[in-house]
């Protein structure tokens, strides 16, 4: 999966950031590439829906963005910490806070987006 979205200038104030991120499961013949460098910025109080062919990468992209599994490749930033680079420890107390999801940080007013998303085979 692909995303059309490549602004990373709001990562700072993003409640949650992906920055070039790759997902491959497995190896060798077995691969297969789930999401091709995807980027986006989700904004505190922001509604994302993201859209998709079946097997393009929308609940491979929903776990990494909620740091339930690593990218290949790129990072993902929840609430500013780059969890890519957390041990298991540390993002399972990150997953117990409420604001887990939610900016500290920004007041910015509570919008919706659709983005685009196709499949990179
Ligand atoms: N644990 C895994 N091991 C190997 N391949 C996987 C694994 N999880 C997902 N895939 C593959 O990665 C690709 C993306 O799968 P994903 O489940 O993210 O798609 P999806 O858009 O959520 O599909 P659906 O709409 O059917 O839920 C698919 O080709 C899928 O077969
Ligand atoms: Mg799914």
């Amino acid at each position: 999966m692909y995303s059309d979205s490549t602004t990373t200038e709001t990562a700072t104030r993003a409640a949650v950031s992906a920055v070039d991120i790759s997902k491959t499961y497995g190896e060798g013949e077995a691969a297969v590439k789930a999401l091709c460098t995807v980027s986006i910025d989700v904004a505190p109080g922001e509604f994302l829906a993201v859209m998709g062919p079946s097997g393009s990468g929308k609940s491979t992209l929903m776990h990494l963005l909620a740091g339930l599994d690593r990218p290949t490749e790129g990072n993902v930033y929840i609430d500013g910490d780059n969890v890519t680079r957390m041990k298991d420890k540390e993002l399972t107390l990150l997953r117990r806070k409420p604001s887990a999801s939610s900016s500290r940080r920004s007041t910015s007013s509570p919008s919706s987006q659709l983005r685009r998303t196709s499949c990179c085979r």
